[in-house]
């Protein structure tokens, strides 16, 4: 079970709690303001926007970071984007629900297209056209399920890249997640390079499974 959620963070609450694509919008476009100042404050700890992005580049032999086109699949405010322009990449696209939360990311400047997207549907996006995908913080408590999201992470991975994935700990299993990639390696679409658990928002005990896929088929 997770830590309970700190009172200043009633968002966060919220839209783990929502039932529907609609209400979970609707959180996100209220806290698009101030997600920043409260997710990205150093006393939350939220490290895994920086973990991911280590990640990605560590595990990604194909390409550079600068060579490197690359997907933030529920980007947010670009916490996650930021952290990969830190490492100098520097095609990076976005989707995410909110238009809001898509508003504060293009402020970054660090990303080149950015998009509305449902992640529950499929993703309008060619096959195999990133040597990166990231996604943080979006496979958690009423947002998004693992199908198709995850089969449509790999879709859209081109072979020999690789997908990074934070899942909330407590649906990796219950959620249909660790299922799901079972399924992508029995199809032989993937490799499944790692799935540790990674503290998540440090000191609060929310933890994720940090997974990293490498994508063997073309397709
Ligand atoms: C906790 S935030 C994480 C944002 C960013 N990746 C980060 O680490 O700061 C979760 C994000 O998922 C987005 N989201 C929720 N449901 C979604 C869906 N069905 N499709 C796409 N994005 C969704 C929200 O709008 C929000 O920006």
């Amino acid at each position: 079970m997770s830590a309970p959620i700190p009172a200043q963070n009633l968002y966060l609450g919220q839209a783990r709690a929502t039932k529907s694509v609609e209400d979970c919008m609707s959180i996100y476009d209220k806290w698009a303001a101030t997600y920043n100042d409260e997710v990205g404050d150093a006393a939350q700890s939220y490290v895994a926007p920086v973990l991911v992005a280590q990640a990605a580049i560590k595990y990604n032999s194909s390409t550079s970071p600068a060579n490197s086109v690359i997907l933030d699949a529920g980007c947010g405010t670009g916490l996650v984007g930021q952290a990969l322009s830190i490492a100098s990449a520097k095609a990076i696209d976005g989707i995410d629900l909110s238009a809001p939360m898509l508003e504060v990311a293009r402020q970054t400047g660090v990303y080149r297209n950015l998009d509305q997207a449902d992640m529950n549907r499929p993703i309008n996006q060619a096959a195999a056209t990133y040597d990166t995908v990231v996604c943080v913080g979006t496979f958690t408590l009423g947002h998004v399920g693992p199908d198709p999201a995850l089969r449509e992470l790999v879709r859209v991975t081109k072979r020999k890249g690789i997908v990074v994935a934070t899942i909330l700990e407590e649906i990796w299993v219950p959620g249909g997640f660790r299922d799901e990639v079972e399924k992508l390696k029995a199809e032989g679409l993937v490799n499944v390079v790692s799935a540790d658990l990674i503290d998540y928002v440090k000191g609060h005990g929310d933890k994720a499974v940090l997974l990293i896929l490498e994508k063997i088929q073309r397709s």
